[in-house]
């Protein structure tokens, strides 16, 4: 499968970002960056650090700095640190981004590889809402979207309806939810109930020195946040999305409209509908324990 990440890494964006990059099925064949839980600029660079560290020529295209109807957004330092990888300084990476912004890279590598490609939007869904609206074969000529946000039976994240990907850009949301592409949503439902221990991350570092070494000393600012919350370790948001893309058997899915809260208390809330047309498919459940597994044996195989 060819995929492109688009992404506002982030510590749990890494972990998807080296989990894809550990998966044989998937040919990693851009990272497009967007603001969300850190700025634009420097979700690009750390991006660029992330495919640097992995060794490999992917492409790197910066996306849109801020929601797109003018909404407010604001980065969240204390959750992924001043530089969106926990306490580490800021990477300074050799590379740039190329010179095609992300939805102009989004467009064309949709069309490039028609029916074949899988987008996995892992921060607000502002690039992808943009790509949908400018080419209007966008939804269709991609092979699916799967998008870490929302929840659908359980409490947001944000607010007790919404979760932060989505509340960062509702708008973006509806366009994306109401284009007809083909979906996957892997929100909170599930995402909330994996759990990966700071003893989880220094196995995995004796295991993989390299790549669960670099995840291990970015989480632990991140998990100190979950352990302030009263939760033994961190969430798999992000890396749950592309563990659902090629292991659904782990989880349990249902069908229908997503409607997305614009206004009031409901600003960014994913309401799950009975089908009236459109259809996305929202995971709700999984084998939690055995998602958590496979992600840690995935990056032990990057060494
Ligand atoms: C989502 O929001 C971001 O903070 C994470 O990287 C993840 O994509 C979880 O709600
Ligand atoms: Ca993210």
């Amino acid at each position: 499968m060819k995929a492109i990440i688009d992404t506002d890494p982030g510590v749990d964006d890494a972990m998807a970002i080296f989990y894809a990059a550990s998966c044989p099925e998937i040919e990693l064949i851009g990272l497009t960056s967007v603001y969300g839980n850190i700025p634009v600029e420097m979700g690009t660079r750390n991006a660029l650090h992330l495919v640097e560290m992995l060794d490999r020529p992917i492409p790197v295209a910066q996306g849109l700095p801020k929601p797109l109807r003018g909404r407010h957004w604001e980065p969240v330092h204390w959750i992924h640190g001043e530089q969106g990888f926990g306490a580490l300084p800021a990477p300074a990476p050799k590379g740039r981004a190329v010179d095609s912004p992300a939805v102009d890279f989004l467009i064309d590598q949709a069309k490039r590889h028609k029916g074949e490609l899988v987008v996995f939007p892992i921060g607000p869904l502002t690039n992808i809402a943009a790509a949908i609206e400018r080419d209007p074969e966008f939804a269709k000529n991609v092979a699916r979207i799967v998008i870490m946000g929302g929840v659908v039976h359980a409490r947001g994240n944000v607010t007790p309806f919404a979760e932060a990907n989505i509340y960062n850009d509702p708008d973006a949301a509806q366009i994306v939810f109401n284009s007809g592409a083909e979906i996957l949503l892997v929100g909170l439902d599930v995402t909330d109930r994996t759990s990966v221990t700071k003893e989880n991350f220094a196995a995995l570092a004796r295991r993989a020195p390299k790549f669960g070494g670099f995840l291990a000393a970015i989480s632990d600012f991140y998990i100190d946040v979950y352990l302030g919350r009263g939760a033994k370790g961190c969430s798999l948001h992000d890396p749950a999305t592309v563990i659902a893309a090629l292991r659904p058997e782990l989880f349990r899915i249902e069908e229908g409209d997503v409607e997305v809260g614009l206004d009031g208390e409901k600003l960014g809330q994913t309401v799950l509908k009975p089908r009236n047309g459109q259809k996305t498919r929202v995971c709700v459940a999984a084998d939690y324990d055995r998602v958590v597994e496979v992600f840690l044996d995935g990056i032990a195989t990057l060494g």
